[in-house]
């Protein structure tokens, strides 16, 4: 379990975007937060891995307060696909995608097996792939690559900021498909960013919407799209309102 706790939070030289700002992200959820460009997406999955600080308040992993943690074991157990991707550029695709299996000391043999596994989950055929560098990939296979580099590591929570920026939609809503029933059949706590509204109610068992810094709704996304009433969640609905409101109606039915 992931949680922020009041926390409060500058960018330095920057005025506060984050003021008692509480969110706790239980085991196994798949948790979409969405948001305008700048409300503080990347920041509050930042704080949540430890590579920011609150200057108030407390962020707990697992529990404890991870200002407590060594902030190496606390990066393991997470599997971080940052904004852009940001492969290592000297590292082939295959050595990017096993690089944490090898740091946790997993034999070749079984990090060659999750590297295969993860690249072919992301449509990253390893024959063709494997031995390419980053600035031989297109910027959609860079992001996959990072993709897969997050669920190779094995980690019990897998953290992805906008990791389907690049991709054309046919590429995207298939990888959404199929990455969102990989993640829950591992049984993954899953923080996933995202600006886009369709991708979010797709993929989400729960949809925080942000806005400078604040939660302007929080829920299931039924309860968000059906219940929208802010204005800025409104006009995230936009003109896919209605058949956003179709989709999680049907989800409903299935479900049920
Ligand atoms: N290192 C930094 N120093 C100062 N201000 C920053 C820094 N990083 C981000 N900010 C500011 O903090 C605010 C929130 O940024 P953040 O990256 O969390 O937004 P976001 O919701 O992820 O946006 P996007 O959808 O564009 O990625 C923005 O106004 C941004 O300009
Ligand atoms: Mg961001």
């Amino acid at each position: 379990m992931f949680a922020l706790e009041s926390v409060t939070f500058a960018h330095p030289g920057g005025r506060s975007l984050l003021k008692d700002f509480s969110l706790a992200v239980p085991a196994r959820q798949f948790c979409v937060l969405v948001g305008a460009s700048g409300s503080g997406k990347t920041t509050v999955l930042r704080l949540m891995n430890g590579m920011l600080r609150p200057s108030a308040g407390r962020v707990r992993a697992g529990g404890r307060d991870t200002a407590e943690q060594d902030p190496i074991a606390l990066r393991r157990g997470i599997g971080y696909v940052p904004q852009g991707g940001s492969l290592f550029p000297h590292l082939t695709v295959a050595e990017n995608v096993e690089l944490v299996p090898r740091l946790c000391g997993a034999a070749p043999a079984e990090r060659a097996r999750a590297a295969a596994e993860a690249l072919a989950a992301v449509r990253l055929p390893e024959a063709e792939f494997a031995a390419r560098y980053p600035d031989q990939l297109s910027g959609g296979q860079r992001q996959r690559a990072a993709v897969a580099r997050a669920l190779a590591g094995g980690a019990p929570v897998v953290m992805m900021d906008e990791p389907f920026g690049a991709l054309d939609n046919a590429l995207r809503e298939e990888l959404q498909d199929e990455l969102g029933a990989l993640l829950r059949r591992l049984g993954k706590t899953v923080v996933f960013v995202t600006h886009d509204i369709h991708e979010a109610v797709h993929l989400g068992d729960r949809l925080v919407v942000m806005s400078e810094g604040r939660i302007l709704a929080d829920g299931t996304p039924a309860d968000v799209v059906l219940e929208a009433a802010d204005p800025f969640v409104v006009r995230l609905l936009g003109r896919r309102r209605a058949d956003l409101e179709r989709f999680v109606r049907g989800k409903g039915d299935a479900d049920g």
